[in-house]
């Protein structure tokens, strides 16, 4: 059925305002709620603080009264939509748990967006990314063991793999080379437009994340890997936001924040399990559609353009939650050596010069060692080895994973190398522990 969210009736913006007990709805039960419509909360709440920050900044730059006036009160109502959308999680999930779903959101959802994205380039970036926020995952599930006993399943509910992905040691790079191409407004389609607003806010929010519950654990170990995987995630902000094309003007990108929302709440309304939550995508997809509106004719006023220019007259689904395994292990398989090289390009470690310009950023950061890899290390003592949950073909291919993602030079002192990490898993198998 096609869906032209231009043309489709709102919720009057008087009508969008909610008392507190509206707002702060249930949470959802952690034992019982499906990993995806977690991932979808964790998503929408991303997408909120986008619309949210977006607009403040909009507001900065705005001389004209009457449209302040308007975008102040939609700006209230994405502020109320990401009270209602963050306080889905409940109070007894601790960071750590929320955190492997943040992870299992990059992974999976990046994933959907590079097999449903029309440009290459743009699909190569996502890819990229992708195997990054895979380790993330592999290396915080350790801490989730040792720190509250929590096996990855508890969380992923097994719908995602944990295992090796390029080693975290190596995300670090010099800000130039994380700098992207970036699309041509007027030749890219609004689903380019759409997923990587989407995905740069998944990244914007992990980020601020871990930015504000990192050093909520005693350990130090933990509490310096959650740096160490922040400074990833604000790499990664630089990156998915490089990608897009400077010369939009403030109206073009507020069109097209309007547009991602409204794409986002029709994905989570079609695919919702949850009947409670569901209403709520409901709702907000109603309010949604009517902030589309008002920008759509901001926009009109100062450009002078037909705002389906911009994004089309057709619904777009950017964030369809499935499991990814199968995409994720060929792409792992095939780009674990992958590395980012100057005017946004790629190359591989066996390409890199002597003078590559991340060795310097990664040798200053893991000069003593990289938390990343103490994290593994620590996991022996608890456990032989590392925790892995993945399929026997997947986890019969580890070591040449490992091998095959590093690099030669830069590599911390700490590292768990092949051999090592073979040692561990011997040790395992040939012990008492199931
Ligand atoms: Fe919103
Ligand atoms: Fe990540
Ligand atoms: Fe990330
Ligand atoms: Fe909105």
């Amino acid at each position: 059925m096609s869906f032209n969210a231009l043309k489709e009736k709102g919720m009057p913006l008087e009508k969008q305002m909610r008392n507190w007990h509206e707002i702060v709805s249930n949470p959802y039960n952690k034992t019982k709620v499906d990993c995806y419509t977690r991932t979808r909360q964790i998503l929408m709440n991303g997408i909120e603080v986008e619309a949210w920050g977006f607009k403040h900044q909009l507001m900065r730059y705005l001389p004209d009264m009457e449209d302040k006036n308007l975008i102040t009160k939609i700006g209230r109502i994405e502020n109320t939509q990401q009270m209602t959308a963050n306080w889905l999680d409940p109070a007894d999930q601790s960071v750590l748990e929320t955190t492997l779903a943040y992870e299992q959101v990059a992974v999976d959802l990046t994933a959907w967006l590079a097999q449903n994205e029309p440009d290459k380039y743009v699909k190569e970036t996502f890819d990229f990314g992708l195997l990054e926020d895979f380790d993330h995952l592999y290396r915080y599930s350790q801490f989730a063991y040792m720190t509250e006993g929590i096996q990855p399943s508890d969380i992923v509910q097994g719908q995602t793999d944990v295992i090796v992905g390029r080693p975290t040691q190596f995300h670090h790079n010099c800000n130039s080379l994380r700098l992207r191409k970036h699309y041509d407004k007027n030749v890219a389609t609004p689903q380019t437009k759409v997923n990587i607003l989407t995905v740069l806010s998944g990244e914007q929010q992990t980020h601020n994340f871990y930015a504000e519950h990192g050093f909520m654990y005693g350990d130090h170990v933990l509490r310096e890997t959650y740096a160490e995987i922040k400074d990833v995630e604000e790499e990664h902000v630089s990156m998915y936001e490089s990608l897009i094309d400077p010369a939009e003007s403030m109206f073009e990108k507020f069109l097209i924040h309007e547009f991602t929302e409204v794409c986002n709440y029709y994905t989570c309304v079609e695919d919702e399990t949850d009947a409670d939550i569901k209403k709520i995508w409901e709702m907000f997809l109603e309010m949604e559609l009517e902030h589309l509106k008002i920008a759509a004719e901001i926009f009109k006023k100062y450009e002078k353009r037909d705002p389906e220019e911009v994004i089309g007259s057709e619904i777009i689904i950017p964030c369809r939650f499935l499991s990814q395994k199968k995409y994720v292990q060929k792409v792992l398989e095939k780009e674990v050596d992958k590395r980012l090289a100057p005017n946004g390009e790629f190359t591989t470690v066996d390409e890199l010069p002597d003078d590559w310009a991340s060795y310097d950023i990664q040798e200053k950061v893991s000069e003593v060692s990289a938390p990343s890899e103490n994290c593994i290390k620590l996991m022996e003592i608890y456990n032989k080895r590392d925790i892995v949950e993945a399929s026997d073909d997947l986890k019969s291919k580890q070591l040449k994973l490992l091998e095959k993602g590093l690099q030669e030079i830069a590599v911390a002192e700490n590292t768990v190398m092949p051999d090592y990490l073979e040692c561990m898993i011997d040790e395992y198998e040939n012990s008492d522990i199931d």
